[in-house]
């Protein structure tokens, strides 16, 4: 519901409140923006400055309140008294914005841009003016989130130089601490916290793209918020390119806070009657701590942004074939795989780089979309009717933003590539970008592209791009407008193709992508501990079915950790699970293992995927309907650890839940020499009986089945003792180093 009443405006549900009022000065006051409150509380809400603070500029001699550096605004300029950092710059000043009028609309208005926007929601359009300039700020209200941008127009005689144009700013009362999400390749989602005090916190990609070295969305926390309680907003921006954010505290203890588009290097010139629109940004909040905030922020993105098709319907178990075979591959051994990935339970099978040109390895072929004959004699129409056959669907790899020098592509069209004007071009895993502000160019990728995905039966596109960006300030907006443009013509006239994104992992993990296909893989790092961080993280602001999650083999690639197959699992199981290994070495304990993970993920896909998913202490729970699923995961063991708990949220108290361990088993050739001790004979510990039986048996882990009460679910339960030197036993966990149990609760 907007109430608008005499330069108050009140955007309200029942879970949150904005409240904004035009003061005599046409500034725009941002009284509150939490939880749900009455209009009647713009008194007692609202900042009052009393007789000011000293050296403060008044816009009013004689109105001690009339000091824009001391107001909580929801926008702002600079060159008018308010010394804080603006959210717009253009030509020299910008400060003079102020109100004009505004309206109420059913659902905001598309942008023209072709920026992805979230869908419906009731909106509030505000303008603000000065000479020449019309700023328009959209709040559009959707059931948990408040979302915010702004449209810039020149409506002078003159062309206009802008700078910076956020798409939100906003000043909240009170002490906060930011968190942000940082990192590199196979190290995505680091999370890091800094108090918000009087210098500025920043928090921006300036690589093209939403980047994993600051991923756009980011917390403002009370300090002494936690999982359960205490004040959080969370943010985000519905874009995939340079973005920036700050915060910084002010004298009076305001947090301005601000999101949009990087300024840095950013001038766009608007020509007389020119506009300039920003993305939306995401702006939520919670009383009841990270979780809590998590609940909202997941609710949104799986209600607004993911495509309507994909909203809850549930994501196949698929196999990639990259981790397995690389570029080296052909339709035999593809068929191999795929029978066998058939056999464990797997329902689609994914071809990934190496398949079109001459692209053997990554330093040639990329640009040219022609199917390699040699590796696919029968073509993609010929994989896909074998694999159709197997009772998989089948699903392609693409890179359609880049280009190598060593290719068809870049041979005819030189001038294709994104260059950045008086520099030489410099390469990034040895391919160059495509100008996608060119329509030439966008032309060239729709049209590849879907003559492909029209050629054969594909049903999940892996969309990758595997380096970053050379372009600066606008001409790298535009490019993500191109690509938005692109993505827009192949995929909205095919909803039914599942698009995963990828950009060297998790490099371009934001909502823009997710506007187009509704998970995104996030990060080359399959390690499941480096997983437990990286999901872990990004379940503060996307939801779980997000996110692409594979097992792969062990020792891992990146990492070189050697990891039970059941905690590549556990974890894997908390996402859209995949299995990305050569599949031709597994033994027949993993084999089992692996069709005993895909028959209980089919059978609680729903929750897996859609369950509200909470963070424990000790792991992770998902919940849906009468089902609650959770992990408990473990580092690194010491020796004789102590009891262990696992306390469960959001169960009803008084209802009776049937709690069951997930069996699983312990691989005997971890226990190695130490098998002596309880074997009858002397076994060697590198001989073929010990090597045997770890391919075939395994220890039973302890499993526990208790018929329990929601309350002392939620109150704790102690689980089953951990391995603690003095021997083996059925009713124990027995795992060492980077265990985990999966628990399975149902309602009685
Ligand atoms: C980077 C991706 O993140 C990988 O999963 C894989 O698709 C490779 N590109 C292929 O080149």
């Amino acid at each position: 519901m907007i109430e608008c009443n005499n330069g108050l405006f009140h955007l309200k549900n029942e879970n949150l409140s904005c409240l904004l009022r035009v003061n005599r000065y046409g500034l725009l006051e941002q009284i509150h923006f939490g939880a749900p409150v009455d209009s009647e509380d713009v008194k007692a809400l609202s900042c009052n400055p009393g007789l000011g603070w000293g050296e403060s500029l008044l816009l009013n001699p004689a109105d001690t309140a009339s000091c824009p550096d001391a107001m909580a605004l929801a926008w702002s300029g600079s060159g008018r008294g308010d010394f804080r950092e603006s959210p717009v710059e253009f030509d020299s000043k910008s400060g003079d914005l102020s109100y004009v009028n505004h309206r109420v609309l059913e659902q905001q208005p598309v942008m023209e841009s072709g920026l992805p926007m979230a869908r419906g929601g009731e909106t509030l359009e505000i303008t603000m003016a000065q000479k020449g300039v019309k700023l328009y700020l959209y709040f559009t209200l959707f059931d948990t989130a408040l979302t915010r941008r702004a449209v810039l127009v020149n409506e002078g005689e003159a062309s206009l130089e802008l700078h910076k144009l956020m798409s939100f700013c906003l000043d909240l009362p009170g002490e906060y601490v930011m968190t942000t999400f940082d990192g590199g390749w196979i190290a995505e989602m680091g999370k890091h916290t800094t108090p918000v005090g009087p210098a500025r916190v920043v928090n921006e990609s300036t690589t093209g793209a939403s980047s994993n070295r600051h991923n756009p969305g980011f917390l403002l926390s009370e300090p002494d918020a936690g999982e359960d309680h205490g004040r959080v907003y969370g943010f985000n921006l519905i874009y995939s390119g340079n973005h920036y954010a700050s915060a910084q505290r002010s004298l009076q203890g305001l947090t301005r806070v601000m999101q949009g588009i990087s300024p840095a290097n950013f001038t766009k010139n608007l020509a007389p009657g020119e506009k300039f629109e920003t993305p939306e940004a995401v702006l939520c909040c919670s009383d009841e701590g990270f979780g809590g905030l998590s609940a909202r922020m997941h609710r949104f993105v799986l209600d607004r942004i993911i495509p309507e098709y994909w909203r809850e319907k549930e994501r196949p178990v698929l196999y990639n074939s990259w981790e397995g075979c690389m570029f080296d591959f052909n339709q035999r051994k593809l068929l191999d795989l795929a029978k066998r990935a058939r056999d464990l339970g797997c329902e689609l099978f994914v071809l990934d780089d190496g398949w079109f040109g001459a692209r053997d390895n990554d330093r040639a072929g990329l640009g040219d979309y022609n199917v390699n004959r040699k590796k696919l004699p029968e073509g993609l129409e010929g994989l896909s009717a074998r694999l159709g056959k197997l009772g998989l669907d089948f699903g392609l790899w693409f890179e359609p933003e880049s280009v190598n020098e060593d290719s068809d592509l870049y041979r005819t069209h030189p001038d294709w590539v994104l260059h950045n004007d008086g520099f030489s071009d410099i390469t990034g895993r040895n391919q160059l970008l495509l100008d996608l502000t060119k329509l030439e160019v966008r032309d060239y990728i729709v049209e590849n592209v879907t003559r492909i995905l029209d050629s054969a039966n594909i049903s999940y596109v892996k969309w990758d791009m595997n380096r970053h960006s050379v372009a600066l300030g606008v001409k790298a907006h535009e490019c993500i407008l191109g690509l938005y443009d692109v993505l827009r013509r192949i995929f909205e006239p095919r909803p039914h193709v599942l698009l995963e994104s990828c950009s060297s992992g998790g490099n371009r993990f934001d909502l823009g992508m997710l506007c187009f296909g509704p998970q995104v893989w996030c990060s080359d790092n399959t390690d499941p501990i480096q997983r437990l961080t990286i999901q872990g993280n990004l379940s503060y602001l996307y939801p779980q079915s997000t996110f692409g999650a594979h097992v792969s083999a062990a020792p891992h690639a990146q990492t070189l950790r050697n990891t039970p197959l059941t905690t590549r699992g556990n974890v894997a199981f908390f996402g859209c699970l995949g299995y990305e290994l050569d599949l031709k070495h597994l033994v027949s304990i993993e084999i089992q293992e692996i069709k005993a993970q895909i028959e209980l993920y089919k059978k609680y896909r729903a929750v897996f995927q859609f369950g509200g998913f909470r963070r424990l202490k000790n792991g992770w729970q998902v919940s849906k309907d009468t089902t609650v699923i959770a992990g408990v995961f473990h580092g690194r063991m010491d020796a004789a650890p102590g009891y262990e708990q696992l306390r469960l949220k959001g169960l009803d108290k008084s209802k009776r839940y049937l709690f069951r361990t997930r069996p699983q088993k312990i691989r005997v050739g971890q226990f190695a020499g130490l098998l002596k001790h309880v074997a009858p004979v002397d076994l060697n510990p590198n001989g073929s009986v010990i090597r045997t039986a770890d391919k075939h048996l395994g220890l039973e882990d302890g499993v526990e089945l208790y018929h329990v009460t929601g309350a002392a679910l939620m109150s704790g339960i102690t689980l089953l003792p951990l391995f603690r030197g003095t021997g083996y036993d059925k009713n124990q966990r027995t795992q060492g180093d980077y265990g985990s149990n999966l628990y399975v609760i149902e309602e009685e």
